[in-house]
């Protein structure tokens, strides 16, 4: 199954791919992740992202298309996929369809994660990430055992560069202006299926894999 995952930030894109891609055995592809990967490690195209990340802007499509070109290609990606975080406009959603074409493939869904921006903003200032493995915390709907620390590995958890509130509104800015046309463009294609996502994270899991089952070619 081919999957694209859709919503504002801290609509819970990527606490719901976890589970979502493990559920349907797919490799959950997030080039927020990627880009974070990057930063941390120092790379050519960790510099080049950082600036606009920071800012809560696009990283430039040049930039991003060659990124997911190259994932997608990859032998793990051949029988399905879970992208969070990509296309996040109308041009970069066409280049995903020439990537997969020229692959052989095509898009099976979209599935888009419904909130209000009063929860967005709830959810992103409380959320902590593992400097170590990644996972995702929150500090009043899922804290973790003791301040600070992952309950998982141990490891350190910090605040997301992004998270903070003035950068949180021109996310949620540039969601509105740059990314929502998308609903309008894959509902029109018939490829949108939406449901809501507030309520318990299991809650959200399971309206998304019931909302995804009928395109699970398998
Ligand atoms: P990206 O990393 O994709 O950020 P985003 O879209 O802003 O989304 P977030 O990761 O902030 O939120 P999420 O929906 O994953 O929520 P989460 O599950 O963490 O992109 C970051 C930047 O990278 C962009 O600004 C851009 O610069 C660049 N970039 C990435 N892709 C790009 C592209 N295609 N083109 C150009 N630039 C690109 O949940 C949030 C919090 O809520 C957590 O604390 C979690 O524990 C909690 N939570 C989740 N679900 C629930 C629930 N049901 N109830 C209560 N709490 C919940
Ligand atoms: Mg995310
Ligand atoms: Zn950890």
């Amino acid at each position: 199954m081919r999957v694209v995952l859709v919503g504002p930030p801290g609509a819970g894109k990527g606490t719901q791919a976890e589970f979502i891609a493990g559920h349907f055995a797919i490799p959950k592809i997030s080039t927020g992740d990627i880009f974070r990967a990057n930063v941390s490690g120092g790379t050519e195209l960790g510099r080049e992202a950082k600036k606009y990340m920071d800012a809560g802007d696009l990283v430039p499509d040049e930039v991003t298309i060659a990124m997911v070109h190259d994932r997608l290609g990859q032998d793990d990606a051949a029988s399905g996929f879970l992208l969070d975080g990509f296309p996040r406009t109308v041009r970069q959603a066409g280049e995903l369809d020439s990537i997969l074409e020229e692959l052989g493939r095509s898009l099976d869904v979209v599935l888009d994660l419904e909130v209000d921006s009063d929860e967005v903003v709830r959810r992103l200032s409380g959320r902590r990430t593992c400097k170590q493995c990644g996972q995702v915390w929150h500090l009043e709907y899922d804290p973790p055992q003791q301040d600070g620390i992952c309950g998982r590995c141990g490891g350190e958890l910090y605040q997301r560069d992004d998270d903070s509130a003035a950068t949180v509104r021109h996310r949620l800015d540039v969601y509105a202006a740059q990314t929502a046309p998308l609903i309008a463009f894959y509902s029109g294609r018939e490829q949108l299926v939406s449901i809501d996502a507030l309520g318990a994270v299991e809650d959200v899991t399971e309206r998304a894999i019931s909302a995804l089952a009928p395109f699970d070619a398998r």
